[in-house]
């Protein structure tokens, strides 16, 4: 660990410690590297705050997995920058995925108010750049490819928003080529975080309070396939599980043809394993799996979901899918309402298709226009509203075991282990970071009301 670090000395500011305000967009690796900065900048003696006006510091960690994020990050540099109207001192960060697509370029298309910019292959590299900053001089490390000393980030720990479950960051990366994904580009080549530095943090974690730890990667089952002698990712969850302590465990994301055999055995056997599994689909037709790239069919797909349902009968599924790829007809799309029908997902993330730079499909020809692609989705989310409603009824009556994370307006919140959210009418807040069972009353599509057994 990093005892004492060069420069925070100087960045108290007369009125004291110095402000940062992170702003955070996208998927859970980026709210996991948020985290971790602001466990480096703590270090760096900043203190956090929730108001971008009093901040000395703005820093924008972003996604570029579709336009629409893309836009907001542009809007949000555009509300921010008038920070440095106050403030004449204070300065504007950028790191994450759209940092890492467009460099400097990100820089001048915001007007040239970026002092500072780095890649999530860097963000331990932040107490230097930061120096260079206070120098007056603009910091912008976007680097090509992960450097050697990527996993010193992890010498720092992180600070999160709720004491009683972890994000861990197992892997980053990805190797699949999904031909509409800009993750790849963004994120580099996969790799593995070493086992031991995993079971490390996760005994901090669990020491520090921690009850549930949430790994994460973009394709979390290939977790252990690039080290020079291959590893499982089932022996990590192994691992994991003996750890005293480690009393949920859950994981994202999953890749269907990652889901072997060894794996479902150990989804079945390793009781702290929660009963829901994100595993995204993406597409019901095999012609625009094909054409995603995507190495299975629809049969292959459901095939793995009935494996699971035979280990973990009542398991939870969740799932990404992409409307109005490419070339899909109406005939592909119908797979897809077919696959959603029979896989019966509690819940499901879709997304209309949104053309990225420098992807191949964007290129691809028979782009979907919009007005088909918006009623498809209407039709799909009719189709999921039916299903969860559905799903929901089988929960009045049963006890569920959620870990209590929040207490709000005489009410005490967690989530269960089918990841669906619980309240409980209750000012026992010693029940907080505990997983409790609770008699389900009333259930709606997201919700279970409950009372405690
Ligand atoms: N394996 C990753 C996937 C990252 S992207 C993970 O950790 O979740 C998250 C989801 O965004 C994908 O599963 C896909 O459904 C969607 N997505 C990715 N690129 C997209 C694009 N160009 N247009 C629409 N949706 C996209
Ligand atoms: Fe993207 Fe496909 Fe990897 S969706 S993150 S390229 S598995």
């Amino acid at each position: 660990m990093t005892e004492t670090v060069k420069g925070s000395e100087e960045r108290k500011t007369e009125k004291g410690p110095k402000k940062v305000f992170i702003k955070t967009f996208g998927c859970q690796m980026n709210v996991n590297d948020s985290e971790r900065i602001k466990g480096i900048l703590k270090r760096l003696g900043y203190e956090f705050t929730d108001d971008w006006k009093r901040a000395d510091l703005i820093l924008l960690n972003t996604c570029t997995v579709r336009e629409k994020p893309d836009r907001k990050v542009l809007a949000h540099i555009g509300e921010y920058k008038k920070v440095k109207e106050i403030n004449p001192r204070a300065k504007i960060g950028v790191c994450g995925c759209l940092a890492q697509r467009m460099g400097e370029e990100l820089d001048r298309r915001a007007g040239g108010v970026i002092d500072l910019m780095f890649s999530s292959y860097n963000i331990h590299h932040l107490p230097e750049l930061l120096e260079k900053v206070e120098r007056g001089q603009k910091a912008i490390e976007i680097l090509d490819e992960p450097p050697e000393d990527e996993w010193e980030m992890f010498e720092y720990p992180t600070i999160r928003e709720n004491p009683y479950w972890a994000f861990v960051t197992i892997m980053k990366g990805c190797d699949k080529d999904c031909t509409y994904c800009v993750v790849p580009q963004t994120r580099g080549r996969e790799r593995s975080r070493p086992i031991r530095s995993i079971l490390q943090e996760i005994k901090d974690l669990v020491k520090d309070g921690v009850k549930e730890v949430h790994l994460l990667g973009q394709n979390v089952t290939a977790w252990g396939k690039d080290f020079e002698t291959p590893i499982p990712f089932s022996y990590l969850l192994y691992k994991i599980a003996e750890i005293d302590g480690v009393e949920r465990i859950r994981f994202t994301t999953g890749y269907p043809s990652d889901l072997t055999d060894d794996l479902i055995k150990a989804i079945g056997e390793i009781p702290q394993i929660a009963d829901a599994l994100h595993l995204p689909f993406q597409s019901g037709s095999n012609r625009i799996l094909r054409l995603m790239h995507r190495y299975y069919t629809k049969e292959e797909y459901l095939e793995k979901v009935e494996k699971l349902r035979e280990v973990r009968p009542d398991i939870a599924l969740s799932a990404d899918v992409i409307v109005g790829f490419p070339g899909e007809t109406e005939k592909d799309f119908e797979e897809t309402l077919d696959l959603v029908e029979k896989a019966k997902f509690e819940q499901l993330f879709s997304f209309k298709y949104s053309p990225r730079p420098g992807t191949p499909a964007a290129e691809y020809p028979d782009q979907v226009p919009d007005e088909v692609k918006t009623e498809r989705m209407h039709r799909l989310l009719e189709l999921q509203k039916r299903i969860m409603n559905e799903l929901s009824r089988r929960y009045p009556g049963r006890v569920v075991y959620p870990l209590f994370e929040r207490y709000a307006d005489g009410k005490l919140i967690g989530r269960d282990e089918h990841n669906k959210w619980v309240e409980v009418k209750s000012d026992q807040k010693h029940l907080l970071g505990k997983i409790v069972p609770v008699r389900v009353k009333e259930a709606s599509a997201y919700v279970l009301y409950g009372e405690l057994v």
